[in-house]
């Protein structure tokens, strides 16, 4: 297997699938059962906020009763791995779930932003939110009411962190995308500049992507499955296997850059 110096992962709704969360464009998905132009788009959120953040409410809920799965655990570990070997791990997550953080994940770009988080549109402040969000709750910053929104992108808004992201990915020798149907753009442009870059890439996922024939290797099955598996591939035997403990609450996601 090539030495691998610096791997670039993207991860997609598929890897925290297992956890609990729900997909997005899977059978029974999320955006099956609502529709995104009346719940993840700014119009959506300045015609009617209260049914959006009842929407992301119920969403954060759920993900604070779920749990990292043997996937999210196994990247902790190739990411602590790849470090004691001197290289590096780069994660951007299209997820705003925590659940690579909670997995003990020491950097992870969100780059749809964090359900955990909430932005005052008031004064750009972004602040943790483990609780139902109203349209009432006051901006911990500037103390202004009616200005909090979940601090994630919705449609026609610009995902956070591109131009690290392009950095980061320039410099990786192996691009690996993880649980992702490869829908949306600009995450599912990511394979192609890694081929134009001459970076090999790899796809894990349940089945083959929309962008499926843009890699060179691929597994394919439940991510609880193939990711340990995979990881313990670039590692070797001999890596340590324990789940690391999670890191104090931290995640990269707002306009910070
Ligand atoms: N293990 C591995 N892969 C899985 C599993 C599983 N257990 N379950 C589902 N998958 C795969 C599906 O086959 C699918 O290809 O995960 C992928 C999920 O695709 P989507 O539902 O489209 O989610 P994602 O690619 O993350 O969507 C990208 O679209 O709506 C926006 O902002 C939203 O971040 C999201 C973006």
């Amino acid at each position: 297997m090539q030495r691998l110096d610096h791997v670039f992962i993207l991860t997609g709704a598929g890897i925290s699938a297992e956890s609990g969360l729900g997909t997005f464009r899977d059978v029974g998905g999320i955006w099956a059962a609502f529709d995104p132009m009346t719940l993840a788009t700014p119009e959506a959120f300045a015609r009617d906020p209260d049914t959006v953040q009842a929407f992301y409410d119920a969403r954060r809920r759920n993900l604070l009763a779920a749990e990292p799965n043997p996937a999210h655990h196994a990247l902790a570990r190739l990411e602590a791995g790849l470090a004691a070997r001197g290289g590096r791990l780069t994660l951007v997550t299209q997820n705003i779930d925590d659940l690579h953080e909670r997995a003990g994940h020491r950097e992870v770009l969100h780059m749809h932003g964090a359900l955990l988080e909430a932005r005052c549109v008031a004064c750009e402040a972004v602040t943790e939110v483990r609780s139902d969000l109203s349209t009432a709750d006051a901006c911990g910053a500037c103390g202004r009411t009616g200005v909090l929104r979940p601090n994630v992108v919705w449609f026609g808004e610009i995902p956070f962190h591109l131009d690290e992201i392009e950095e980061r990915l320039m410099a990786a020798d192996l691009f690996v995308a993880i649980g992702t149907s490869g829908a949306v753009y600009p995450a599912a442009g990511l394979v192609g500049a890694a081929r134009r870059a001459g970076i090999a890439t790899r796809e894990i996922n349940l089945e083959p992507s929309d962008t499926a024939h843009l890699f060179d290797a691929a597994d394919y099955g439940r991510a609880s499955e193939t990711v340990p598996r995979w990881v313990e591939d670039v590692l070797g035997p001999d890596a340590p296997s324990q789940e690391r403990s999670a890191p104090p609450h931290r995640t990269r996601s707002s306009t910070e850059t």
